[in-house]
């Protein structure tokens, strides 16, 4: 049965701060290829984020910075082939906006134009403002990414909650405050504590997303191969796992080992 208030035939970034509005809570996962998409779409997640995130899952490497604009068009290209009602919300990657508006604006439209998109997220805050302005003002719709920012995990030194003290918090804040104030759709919040997150959901009118920020925030996103399980040496608290696909993957993998060794597959049935 869906609790949804109000039925979405296309999912917007202005249904997404009507859904805010209305105390709808929003739903994100990512995806980062054409089959995902399409289940992660039909069964009517509101937004998907094609996340750099891609980098880990997809390709294996220990963080989000390896991964480029190609490829990062390459997996934005097969969502977008695939979703019929999704927001779909691609990754700048490390490197293709950090150092001036005008590159980031360039990744952005590339990013637009490549894969179809319909959106792009930025890490960062007041460091990256002109950049987030020059691409609302190309009318590209952005949404925002503070607290854990895994571009800057060198920088940080840890995977671990931010904004804990004082000062970490009223600069997330302000970051906050400065994104809705440009004309940010959303902002994702990732790994802060619960109070911390509560408090921005409530001081700003776009929805806030969150992931490990507790459930005061307007929405959840997570990574889909960690929530179904695919990937199993990740256990941070705030993941809930829907299924052990890593297990029952493994299993069927070795039936058909099992069947192909054995010559019980393919069976008279199952040829010409
Ligand atoms: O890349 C990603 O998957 C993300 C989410 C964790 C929010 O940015």
């Amino acid at each position: 049965m869906s609790v949804a208030k109000k039925e979405y035939k296309r999912v917007t970034t202005k249904s997404l701060v009507e859904m805010k509005s209305n105390g709808e809570k929003i739903s994100m996962l990512t995806a980062y290829d054409y089959t995902m998409a399409k289940i992660v779409d039909s069964a009517g997640i509101d937004v998907i984020l094609v996340g750099d995130s891609a980098s880990n899952v997809m390709a294996g490497h220990e963080t989000t910075l390896p991964i480029t604009l190609d490829q990062m068009i390459y997996h934005a290209s097969s969502v977008i082939r695939a979703v019929e009602r999704s927001l779909v919300v691609v990754d700048l990657p490390f490197g293709s906006y950090q150092s001036d508006p005008k590159e980031a604006l360039r990744s952005s439209i590339r990013i637009m134009k490549e894969s179809g998109g319909h959106a792009v997220k930025l890490e960062g805050g007041k460091e990256i403002k002109e950049s987030i302005k020059r691409i609302l003002n190309a009318g590209i719709p952005v949404m925002g990414h503070l607290g854990l920012t895994p571009q800057s995990i060198y920088k940080f030194g840890t995977y671990t909650v931010r904004a804990k003290e004082e000062e970490e918090a009223e600069k997330l804040i302000e970051d906050a405050l400065m994104l809705e104030r440009v004309g940010c759709f959303a902002v994702v919040l990732e790994k802060v504590p619960a109070k911390l997150a509560k408090k921005v959901a409530e001081s700003i009118s776009i929805p806030v997303i969150g992931i490990g920020a507790g459930g005061g925030v307007d929405g959840q996103v997570l990574v889909t191969h960690d929530m179904l399980g695919m990937t199993h040496e990740f256990n941070p608290r705030f993941l809930r796992r829907y299924l052990d696909l890593y297990a029952d993957m493994t299993n069927a993998f070795k039936q058909y080992n099992d069947d192909v060794k054995s010559k019980d597959f393919p069976n008279q049935s199952e040829q010409y």
